[in-house]
C-alpha cells in the first residue's frame, strides 16, 4: 500500500480537488483506493456525500485515528491512500506527511501561495519525505506562470510535477455534482491533465503495473 499526503499551508490552492481527482483516477485504473479527509471543513467528505458512486471510499479521520485507519486499510488490501489535509498551521498535515510515501504540494501561481511554500517544503524536508510541487489553478494557454513557478520551486529545491493543473471551470462544476473533472468531461483538457499527473504519480510510486485491475468502469453522475 502506498500513501500520498496532499499538503500546503495556503488555503484554496486545490488540495481537496486534487485529492478527489487522483482518487478517482486511481479507482478508474483498478486500484483499491481510500481517500482520507483530515480537514475539519470536511469538504472532501461532503463531496463524497454528494456523489452517487460508492468509490473511491472517503473517510474523515482525526490525527489520533490515522495510524489505526492506515493499518486497517493495509490489512483490507487497500492499494493507495490519499490524505487531504487542512490549510494553515495544523497538526494534521505533519501527521499525514509522517505516514506518506510521497507528499504532493499543490501551489497556485499567487504570491500568497509562494510565501507559504517554504513552510510546507520544510515540513516535508524535516521528515525526509519526497515532496513534489504541483502547479494548480494556472492560467490556461500561458507558459509565463509555469516558468515563474518552476524558478520558485527550484530555489526551494522542490521538485515540480511535469503535469500542470490549469484553471478550468469543469473542476468546480464537477465538485457540485460529487464528481471529478475527468468524470464530468472525460475528453476535456482538465481530464487530460489529471491523467498525465496520475501517470506520473504511478511511475514515482512504481504503482499501476502490479495492482490487480478489478474495476475499469467509468462512473457517470
Ligand atoms: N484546477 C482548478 N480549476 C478551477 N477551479 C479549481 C481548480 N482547483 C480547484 N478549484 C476550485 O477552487 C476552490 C478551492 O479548491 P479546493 O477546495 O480544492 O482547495 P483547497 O486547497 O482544498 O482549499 P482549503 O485550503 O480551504 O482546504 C474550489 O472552489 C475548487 O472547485
Ligand atoms: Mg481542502
Amino acid at each position: 500500500m502506498k500513501t500520498i499526503a496532499i499538503a500546503m499551508q495556503k488555503g484554496g490552492v486545490g488540495k481537496s480537488t486534487l485529492t478527489r481527482s487522483l482518487a478517482v483516477a486511481a479507482t478508474e485504473s483498478g486500484l483499491n483506493v481510500l481517500a482520507l479527509d483530515m480537514d475539519a471543513q470536511q469538504s472532501t467528505s461532503q463531496w463524497a456525500s454528494r456523489r452517487s458512486a460508492e468509490l473511491p471510499l472517503v473517510r474523515f479521520v482525526t490525527e489520533i485515528e490515522l495510524p489505526k485507519v492506515l493499518k486497517q486499510a493495509e490489512e483490507a488490501g487497500c492499494d493507495l491512500v490519499l490524505i487531504d489535509t487542512p490549510p494553515a498551521r495544523s497538526t494534521e498535515a505533519p501527521a499525514a506527511v509522517e505516514f506518506a510515501d510521497l507528499v504532493l504540494v499543490p501551489c497556485s501561481p499567487d504570491i500568497e501561495a509562494y510565501e507559504q511554500l517554504p513552510r510546507t517544503e520544510r515540513l516535508a524536508r524535516t521528515t525526509g519525505k519526497p515532496a513534489v510541487a504541483v502547479l494548480t489553478l494556472a492560467q490556461p494557454n500561458s507558459r509565463t506562470e509555469e516558468e515563474i513557478a518552476r524558478e520558485i520551486f527550484q530555489k526551494l529545491k522542490l521538485a515540480m510535477a511535469p503535469a500542470v493543473i490549469h484553471r478550468f471551470k469543469v473542476h468546480r462544476d464537477a465538485s457540485r455534482e460529487g464528481l471529478s473533472a475527468q468524470e464530468m468531461e472525460p475528453d476535456s483538457k482538465a481530464a487530460q491533465e489529471i491523467a498525465a499527473l496520475w501517470d506520473w504519480v504511478c511511475a514515482q510510486l512504481q504503482m499501476g503495473t502490479s495492482a490487480p485491475v478489478h474495476k475499469k468502469k467509468r462512473i457517470k453522475g
